[in-house]
C-alpha cells in the first residue's frame, strides 16, 4: 500500500457493538507513529455500546440505524467522501458489505475475525472452537473481499485453548489479543 509519507490517513471505523477493538485502534491512533487517523466512526445500530468511544475522543460519528444495505452504504459513502476517508477498518460490524461497495474501496477495507481463519468463518466461531475440541484458536485481521471472512490474511495471532474454557472464557482471553493484534496489523499494511 506504499509508505506512510506525512500525514496520517484518514480512516473510518465501522462498529455494530460494543467497540473494544475500536478504542484499541483510537488509542493506537494518537502514537506519533501509527499510520492512520480515525476520522469518522460509522454504526449500523443506534444500540451500540462502541459509540462512546467516538463521543470521548471527540471523533464525529455517524448512526445509520435499521437500514437496508443499500440505504446504508449510500450514506455511509456520502459520508466518506465528506471526510475524505481513504482506508476502513470493520470492528464487530454486523454487516455484510456489498461488492460494489468493496469495489469502491478495493483493498483498503480490512477486518478483525475471531478465529484463525479460513477455520470457522461467520457467526459463533468460539462456540464452534469448543464444540470440535479444537486445542488451539486466534483471530485474524484480513483484507475484505466479495466472500464473508476470505479475503487476502494480513495477520494471525494462536492461542492455547485451555481443557476448562468455555464459550466466555475463550472469547476473553481473544478479544485482549485482537486489542493487540489489530494496531499490529494496521502498521504492517502501511508500514511496512
Ligand atoms: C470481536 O470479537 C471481533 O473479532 C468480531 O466482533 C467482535 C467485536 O468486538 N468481529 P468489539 O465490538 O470490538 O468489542
Amino acid at each position: 500500500m506504499g509508505k506512510l509519507i506525512g500525514n496520517k490517513i484518514k480512516s473510518a471505523v465501522f462498529i455494530s457493538g460494543n467497540g473494544s477493538n475500536l478504542n484499541s485502534i483510537i488509542k493506537n491512533s494518537k502514537k506519533k507513529n501509527f499510520p492512520i487517523k480515525i476520522s469518522l466512526v460509522i454504526s449500523n445500530k443506534s444500540s451500540a455500546k462502541g459509540i462512546r468511544y467516538a463521543k470521548k475522543n471527540n471523533i464525529p460519528y455517524k448512526i445509520f440505524n435499521s437500514l437496508n444495505m443499500q440505504e446504508f452504504e449510500r450514506k455511509a459513502l456520502k459520508e466518506l467522501k465528506i471526510k475524505k476517508i481513504k482506508f476502513i477498518c470493520l470492528a464487530g460490524f454486523m454487516k455484510i458489505l456489498s461488492k460494489k461497495f468493496i469495489k469502491k474501496f478495493n483493498n483498503k477495507i480490512v477486518n478483525m475475525h475471531p478465529s484463525l481463519l479460513p477455520k470457522y468463518k461467520g457467526l459463533n466461531t468460539h462456540l464452534k472452537v469448543i464444540e470440535n475440541k479444537e486445542k488451539i484458536s486466534g483471530c485474524t485481521v484480513h483484507y475484505v473481499s466479495s466472500k464473508l471472512d476470505s479475503g487476502k490474511i494480513i495477520l494471525q495471532k494462536k492461542i492455547k485453548v485451555k481443557k476448562n474454557d468455555t464459550m466466555v472464557s475463550l472469547k476473553k482471553r481473544i478479544l485482549k489479543q485482537e486489542h493487540l493484534l489489530y494496531p499490529k496489523a494496521i502498521k504492517n499494511i502501511f508500514l511496512n
